[in-house]
């Protein structure tokens, strides 16, 4: 069983965030990654088609054997891990879900944006979460939705000016309201840091700080495989990829952002 693969998806490539850090923790372990670009975005979409996707997608992973899954997309743990860990009982579930705790635990002027997508921050699971911490902690979390930003990571537009107003329009209201503190609550996001980065520098002289939580999810995977027994002792551990979208979209996302090349499958729907 140890030798068994990770199975790991998002609605497209942003999960490749999540994936780069779960890499460089279990170099040994293979890593099966599933992009559901052909459905992207599940920003917009209804808690009802993200859960059949995310069945289809976890059913589409445990044909393959995986020992584990992460669920690298804060907007599908939002909708769906409680199907998941109903359908699945036995198997480690990991999900992914804005850092509103360690932002709190960062923030020095008690405001945080949430730069997330409309399905995420709707999601009760986001309000029970928002609430239990500005409760225990008086910090006050301004969601942010962020619509179109992950379909321009998708499309690989990193640095474009498109991408960059868009993220300035986001990105403004939150410092103009006192934030202090910025949580990327979409796995897409992070590849488009440099551009947060740029519009902060314009909007404040103060420092922000940005809370990912793609690290944390890694150590909380190793956790889960230590404490179940399931690491694999040997390596390295190969990645492979399938998408219902397009391969060389997929292919292109892997070189620029991970500087790795691994098989590329096409599958129609997974479901
Ligand atoms: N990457 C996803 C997330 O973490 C969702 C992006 C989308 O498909 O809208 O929420």
């Amino acid at each position: 069983m140890s030798d068994q693969p990770i199975g790991v998806f998002d609605s497209g490539i942003g999960g490749l965030s999540v994936l780069k850090h779960i890499h460089a923790c279990l170099p040994n372990e293979p890593l099966l990654y599933f992009a559901d670009s052909g459905y992207a975005p599940y920003g917009g979409r209804t808690e009802e088609e993200i859960t059949a996707r995310t069945l289809a997608i976890a059913g589409f992973l445990m044909q393959q054997g995986t020992k584990a899954l992460v669920v690298a997309c804060n907007t599908a743990t939002a909708a769906a891990i409680r199907a998941l860990r109903a359908q699945y009982p036995d198997l480690p579930v990991v999900g992914v879900e804005p850092g509103l705790k360690p932002a709190a635990a960062l923030t020095r002027s008690g405001t945080v944006g949430v730069l997330a997508t409309q399905g995420t921050l709707a999601s009760e699971k986001f309000k029970l979460l928002r609430d239990q911490i500005s409760a225990s902690t008086n910090v006050e979390f301004l969601p942010q939705p962020c619509i179109g930003l992950a379909d321009q990571v998708e499309k690989g537009e990193l640095q474009s000016a498109d991408t960059a107003l868009l993220v300035r329009r986001y990105v403004e209201p939150l410092v103009e309201r006192g934030a202090d503190t910025l949580v990327l609550g979409c796995t897409h996001y992070p590849f488009v840091l440099p551009l947060i980065e740029e519009a902060l520098a314009r909007l404040t002289a103060q420092p922000v700080a940005i809370v990912d939580t793609g690290e944390a999810v890694a150590r909380h995977l190793v956790r889960l495989l230590t404490e179940r027994g399931l690491l694999r002792a040997q390596g390295p551990g190969k990645i492979a990829a399938f998408t219902t979208g397009s391969e060389s979209v997929l292919k292109t996302a892997f070189a620029r952002l991970l500087g790795v090349a691994p098989p590329v499958a096409a599958v129609a729907a997974a479901g």
